[in-house]
């Protein structure tokens, strides 16, 4: 299993995994949009050739803001969402240092909050019914992320 930066190749895998991780999954078009603008971001988890998990977002300046986490079900609980992330922290295409991560997440995802909170992340706000389906969520920030 290998971590490294998305590519084209991976996004019929990515998709895959969005639409297994959750209720209202990113489409093609979504996902290609986001490809194109200048601060995107992401990294996949691939084993020959199968993405098991991703992260992506948007870098700008020393900010990052992570728009979207996903393991696929039978790989979960194993380590691949940290490593991700704590991977995803390390990297920068922009020089500098992140100094400030964001991210939303639904105030019903205890897994997903575990892992954010036990990286440091801290809740600094909610956006009511920001999902699709109503629900609303936490705004998560982490500080100067440690990246050794
Ligand atoms: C959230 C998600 C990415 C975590 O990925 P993962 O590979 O299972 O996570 P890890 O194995 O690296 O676990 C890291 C930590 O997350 C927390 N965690 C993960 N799964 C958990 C669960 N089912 N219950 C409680 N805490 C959990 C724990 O703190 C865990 O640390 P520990 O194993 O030392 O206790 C994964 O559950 C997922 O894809 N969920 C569906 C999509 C999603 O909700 N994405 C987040 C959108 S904001």
């Amino acid at each position: 299993m290998e971590i490294r930066p998305l590519s084209a190749m991976d996004i019929s895998g990515v998709l895959a995994v969005e639409r297994v991780c959750f209720s209202d999954p990113w489409d093609f078009a979504m996902l290609a949009e986001m490809m194109l603008s200048p601060v995107f971001r992401a990294l996949v988890a691939v084993e020959q050739r199968e993405v098991l998990g991703f992260v992506l977002g948007y870098q700008v300046a020393d900010e990052l803001q992570v728009a979207d986490l996903g393991v696929k079900p039978r790989c979960q609980r194993q380590g691949l969402g940290r490593a991700l992330m704590e991977q995803y922290l390390k990297t920068n295409d922009f020089g500098g240092r992140v100094q400030s991560v964001f991210l939303e997440v639904r105030v019903s995802n205890a897994p997903a909050q575990g892992l954010y909170r036990s990286m440091g992340f801290y809740e600094i706000g909610q956006r009511s019914r920001y999902y699709s389906d109503g629900e609303d969520a936490l705004v998560l920030r982490l500080d100067a992320p440690e990246t050794k």
